[in-house]
C-alpha cells in the first residue's frame, strides 16, 4: 500500500465544495504533525466503532470483518512509516480513513457512518490520555521511591533547617528530603482524579447532536476500556477539562521539581557543599577547569517555565468557546503532548540525579550554628514554668550577648545565662546537641527518629495506594 495520496480535493468533506483548499490555508489547517502520535488510538477507536456498527446492524458481519482487517493492514503500514512528513492528509483521522479505503475499496467509506471527527478526536485523545497518565504516574512514583530510599539511607544526619533561607532549627536530612516527596504524592493523587475524568467515552456523540443509529455506547465504552460514557453529546465533543487538569497537574509537578532543583543548586554550591551530585548529572566548563555545574537541576527548574506556559496556553484556548465543537480545539493537543513529554524527560533525570546524590555529612555538620538552638533554649525555660513570650525574649537577649562578644550561643557560661534568668540549670548545655534537638520534637509530622520513621511508613503506604 502506498501511504502517499492525492492532494487535490478533500476526501472527507469535498462534496459541497467546488474549489480546493487555498495553499495559504494548508499549513494552518493541518494538524497531522501533532496528532500523528494518535494513530494507534485512531485505529483502536475505529475498530471498536466498526464493531459497534455491526452490532447495531448498520454494516454486515462481512463488511465489519473487511473493515477490521483493513484497519489492521493500515496499522501495519503506519507502523513502518518514520513519521507523517510524506503524507498529504490534514490529520490522522483522514490518514486512516484514506488508507482504509485504498486498501479495501468503497466499503471503507462505511466506517464513518454516524461518526464525526469531532467525537473521534475526542475519543482518540482520551485513549492516549489514559496511557499517558499511567506512564506519568509511574515516573512520579519512581521518583518518590528514590527520595524515600535516600531518606532511609540518611538517618543520623542532622542539617540546618531554613526559613527565609536563614538557619532556623535543626532537622534530620531525611525530613528535608521527605518534605520534597509529599508534594509529589499529592501530584499522584491529582493525576488519579484526572484519570477518572479522562475515563469517559465521547464516541457516539457525532458532530454534536449524537448518533442516529442504534449504537450501544455502553458496550462501545466497555470495548474500549472506558468506565463511563459522556452524558451530553455537545459537551462530549468539546469537553477538554481532563486535558486542562492534566496540564495543570504537570505544571504543579514542574513547580515541585523546580523547588527541589533549587535546593540542589543551592546545596551543591561551595558555600553550602551539603550535597554532591553524581558525575553523570553534572557538567564541567569549557573554560573553568574546576567547575561542576548542577545542570540537571537548572534544566529542571527551567523546564517548569514551559509547563506553566502550557497551562496558560490550554486555558486560553478553552476560554470563550461557544457551545459544541470549535476548530480552536485542535490547539489542545500540542500543549498536552509537550507537558507530558517534558515530564517524561525531566522525572527520570531528576530521579537519577537524586539517586546519584551523596549527602556530605561533614559539611552539613559544620554548618550547624549554635544560634539554631535559641528556640530550644527558650523551651528549656518553658519546661521550668516560664511563659514562652518571656522565655523567647530571654533567649533573644542571650543571642545578643553571644553575638556582641563574638561567641556562639553554646559558648556562654552558666553564670551569663543565670544573669538573664535564675532558672537556667547546668543541664541547659545538653540542648546544644543537634540530635537531642530533633529528637525533642516527637509530635506526628515532627523530627524525632520515631516521627520520621512513622512518616516514612505513611509515605510508603500512600505510594502503595497510588
Ligand atoms: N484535527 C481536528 C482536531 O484536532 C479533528 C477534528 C476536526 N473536526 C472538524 N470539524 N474539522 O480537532
Amino acid at each position: 500500500m502506498d501511504a502517499r495520496g492525492d492532494r487535490s480535493g478533500h476526501p472527507l468533506w469535498g462534496g459541497r465544495f467546488e474549489g480546493v483548499l487555498a495553499g495559504e490555508m494548508e499549513a494552518l489547517n493541518r494538524s497531522l504533525q501533532v496528532d500523528w502520535r494518535l494513530w494507534r488510538h485512531d485505529i483502536e477507536g475505529s475498530r471498536a466503532w466498526a464493531r459497534g456498527l455491526r452490532r447495531a446492524g448498520i454494516i454486515s458481519p462481512d463488511e465489519a470483518t473487511l473493515i477490521d482487517e483493513g484497519l489492521v493492514a493500515v496499522a501495519r503500514t503506519l507502523e513502518n512509516l518514520a513519521g507523517p512528513e510524506d503524507l498529504p492528509d490534514e490529520d490522522i483521522h483522514s490518514v486512516v480513513e484514506r488508507l482504509l479505503t485504498e486498501t479495501i475499496g468503497p466499503t471503507g467509506g462505511k466506517l464513518h457512518t454516524g461518526r464525526s471527527r469531532n467525537d473521534q478526536v475526542a475519543t482518540d485523545f482520551r485513549l492516549w490520555g489514559k496511557e499517558a497518565i499511567h506512564a506519568l504516574r509511574g515516573d512520579l512514583a519512581g521518583m518518590v521511591g528514590v527520595i524515600a530510599a535516600k531518606a532511609r539511607e540518611s538517618t543520623g544526619i542532622v542539617m540546618p533547617g531554613y526559613t527565609h533561607l536563614q538557619q532556623a532549627q535543626p532537622v534530620p536530612a531525611a525530613h528535608w528530603l521527605l518534605s520534597r516527596a509529599w508534594p509529589l504524592v499529592r501530584d499522584l493523587e491529582h493525576l488519579r482524579a484526572v484519570l477518572g475524568e479522562c475515563d469517559v467515552l465521547p464516541l457516539g456523540s457525532g458532530a454534536l447532536a449524537g448518533c442516529p443509529f442504534d449504537v450501544d455506547r455502553k458496550a462501545l465504552a466497555a470495548d474500549l476500556g472506558f468506565s463511563r460514557v459522556t452524558e451530553n453529546s455537545m459537551d462530549g465533543v468539546s469537553d477538554r477539562d481532563w486535558a486542562a487538569r492534566l496540564v495543570f497537574g504537570a505544571a504543579m509537578t514542574g513547580i515541585h521539581l523546580s523547588q527541589l532543583a533549587e535546593d540542589l543548586v543551592l546545596f551543591s554550591t561551595a558555600e553550602f557543599g551539603f550535597v554532591r551530585l553524581g558525575d553523570g548529572f553534572t557538567t564541567g566548563s569549557s573554560l573553568m577547569p574546576q567547575k561542576r555545574n548542577p545542570d540537571v537541576a537548572e534544566l529542571t527548574r527551567g523546564k517548569s517555565g514551559r509547563l506553566l506556559g502550557n497551562l496558560t496556553g490550554i486555558l486560553t484556548v478553552l476560554k470563550g468557546l461557544p457551545a459544541g465543537y470549535n476548530r480552536d480545539l485542535q490547539e489542545d493537543k500540542e500543549v498536552v503532548f509537550d507537558s507530558v513529554d517534558t515530564l517524561a524527560m525531566v522525572l527520570p533525570a531528576m530521579s537519577g540525579a537524586l539517586d546519584s546524590m551523596t549527602l556530605v555529612r561533614a559539611r552539613i555538620g559544620e554548618a550547624l550554628r549554635a544560634e539554631m538552638f535559641a528556640t530550644d533554649l527558650a523551651d528549656h525555660l518553658v519546661r521550668r514554668g516560664v511563659p514562652f513570650r518571656e522565655s523567647h525574649h530571654l533567649a533573644g537577649a542571650l543571642v545578643r550577648v553571644a553575638e556582641s562578644s563574638g561567641r556562639e550561643l553554646s559558648e556562654l557560661t552558666l553564670e551569663e545565662m543565670r544573669a538573664v534568668h535564675t532558672d537556667f540549670g547546668p543541664e541547659v548545655f545538653e540542648i546544644f546537641d543537634p540530635a537531642a534537638s530533633v529528637q525533642s520534637r516527637a509530635v506526628r509530622g515532627g523530627t524525632s527518629a520515631e516521627a520520621v520513621g512513622q512518616q516514612l511508613r505513611a509515605l510508603e503506604r500512600a505510594l502503595a495506594q497510588a
